[in-house]
């Protein structure tokens, strides 16, 4: 496996939010991580990129336990993209993307020719080039997106880790995104997991998903296999209709309504 983790207990103070959470990731596979709000998801990807310790369980990349494995070792393996990330005020698109091989050098300061090229062709790949010589604090949301999947692909991760890298993307940018991804998995033999809350893009795009629900898994395999009705309704408490899109041969997700709860909420 490309990444494992088994049996993932994880908590906030006494809040326990992952009770048990098993997930294997093949090499080549694209995998999404789907789920309601606050369901455990960035916590679960905080746990796989060893960014947040575990009460219970482990994560294994590529079969070696994460816990004792050098940070250098993870960054030459592992990029992430993050959900909401910081950025500096006063860096250049060049030195963000620039950031994503300072993980990876045995000088630290010096930049090697593989560096630059990986810098350029990420900035290639991801069609950001015109951005280069612009304060990352100064761009739209959606561009600034596209600039920290630039990092992560000037990594030259073997596995891609995003956090919903959709979220402020056009219907353009997203295929772009999307598409790119699921090129570098056939092309490059990369290996991508991602949390995203469009059921349609993920139906789209991975080859397999996993639901989690109030901390656990509520279903996984094929999206044939996950995203059935039922499972839509124990897990977003929606009513929903789930057909075949024939121009995309994917399944189609089109939500109805909220279930109607016996509760006084409204
Ligand atoms: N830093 C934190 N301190 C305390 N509780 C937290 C913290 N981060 C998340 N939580 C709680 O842990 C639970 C899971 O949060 P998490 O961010 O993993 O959800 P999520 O599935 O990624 O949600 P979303 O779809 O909204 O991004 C939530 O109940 C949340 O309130
Ligand atoms: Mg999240």
């Amino acid at each position: 496996m490309m990444l494992r983790a088994i049996g993932i207990r994880a908590s906030y103070r006494d809040n326990v939010v992952l009770h048990g959470v098993d997930l294997d990731v093949a090499p080549g596979e694209f995998v999404g991580i789907i789920g309601s709000n606050g369901t455990g998801k960035t916590t679960l990807l905080k746990v796989l990129t060893g960014v947040k310790p575990t009460l219970d369980g482990t994560v294994e990349l590529e079969g070696r336990n994460m816990r004792g494995l050098p940070r250098r070792e993870i960054a030459a393996i592992m990029a992430v993209v993050p959900q909401s990330s910081f950025v500096p005020p006063l860096f250049t698109v060049e030195d963000v993307v620039s950031i994503g091989r300072y993980a990876r050098r045995e000088h630290r300061f010096q930049e090697s020719p593989a560096d630059r090229a990986a810098i350029e062709k990420a900035f290639v790949l991801t069609d950001t080039v015109r951005f280069r010589d612009r304060l990352i604090s100064e761009l739209s949301g959606g561009e600034r997106q596209e600039v920290l999947i630039a990092r992560a692909i000037a990594q030259e991760p073997k596995i891609l880790i995003l956090d919903e890298p959709t979220a402020n993307l056009d219907v353009r940018h997203q295929m772009k995104i999307l598409g790119l991804v699921r090129r570098l998995i056939g092309e490059k033999g990369l290996t991508a997991l991602m949390v995203i809350h469009d059921l349609n893009l993920a139906a789209r795009f991975c080859s397999r998903l996993v639901l989690l629900h109030e901390g656990t898994v509520l279903a996984k395999g094929t999206p044939e296999d996950v995203l059935t009705k039922q499972n839509l309704e124990l897990a977003y408490g929606v009513t929903s209709s789930v057909e075949r899109n024939a121009v995309l041969d994917a399944l189609q997700v089109t939500v109805i309504d909220c279930l109607q709860k016996n509760t006084k909420e409204s």
